[in-house]
């Protein structure tokens, strides 16, 4: 995974390993403990409610891993990443990607759809975007780039 990854993150990691997201479970806490620990901690959006608590976690993640690197400039500290939902059906995907560009995560996980609306915003500031896929037909979608819904 590690050849994917920038490389000015590579010795940043104890492991080259997402904690995945998973919904009503990950949050802040166990996000910023991974990265504290050299692994990717990643959570979904949604596990957020309302949208002010989201603003408030992206902060805090930041400003957690910002102080402990000032602390400590040597140490291993991985990128966050936030799990999006990005089908068409979901209702908070504007908002939340205001929250992207305001907290700019070095990486967002998309699911459940086309991540064409979240490429451009993230590449912006530099983060990458996985897209997360459930079968190898949807792969191969993403892969030709068709996937305009
Ligand atoms: C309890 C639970 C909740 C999950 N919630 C999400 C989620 O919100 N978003 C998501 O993209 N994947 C979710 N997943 C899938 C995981 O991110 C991961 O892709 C999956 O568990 C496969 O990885 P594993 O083989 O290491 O378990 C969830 C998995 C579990 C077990």
């Amino acid at each position: 995974m590690t050849s994917s990854l920038p490389e000015q993150w590579w010795n940043q990691l104890s492991l080259p390993v997402i904690s995945a997201p998973m919904f009503l479970i990950s949050g802040p806490e166990l996000v910023k403990e991974c990265c504290l620990n050299g692994v990717i901690g990643s959570f979904p959006a949604p596990n957020a409610r309302p949208i002010e608590v989201l603003d408030q976690w992206m902060g805090d993640i930041n400003d957690t891993l910002i102080a402990a690197k000032d602390k400590e400039p040597g140490s291993k500290i991985a990128p966050w990443a936030m799990n999006m939902v990005v089908h068409r059906t979901y209702s908070r995907l504007e908002e939340e990607l205001e929250l992207v560009k305001k907290h700019q995560p070095p990486i967002v996980i998309t699911s459940l759809g086309s991540p064409k609306h979240v490429v451009d915003v993230v590449h912006s500031y530099g983060g990458l975007v996985f897209s997360d896929v459930s079968s190898v037909d949807f792969a191969k979608k993403l892969r030709s780039q068709v996937w305009t819904d």
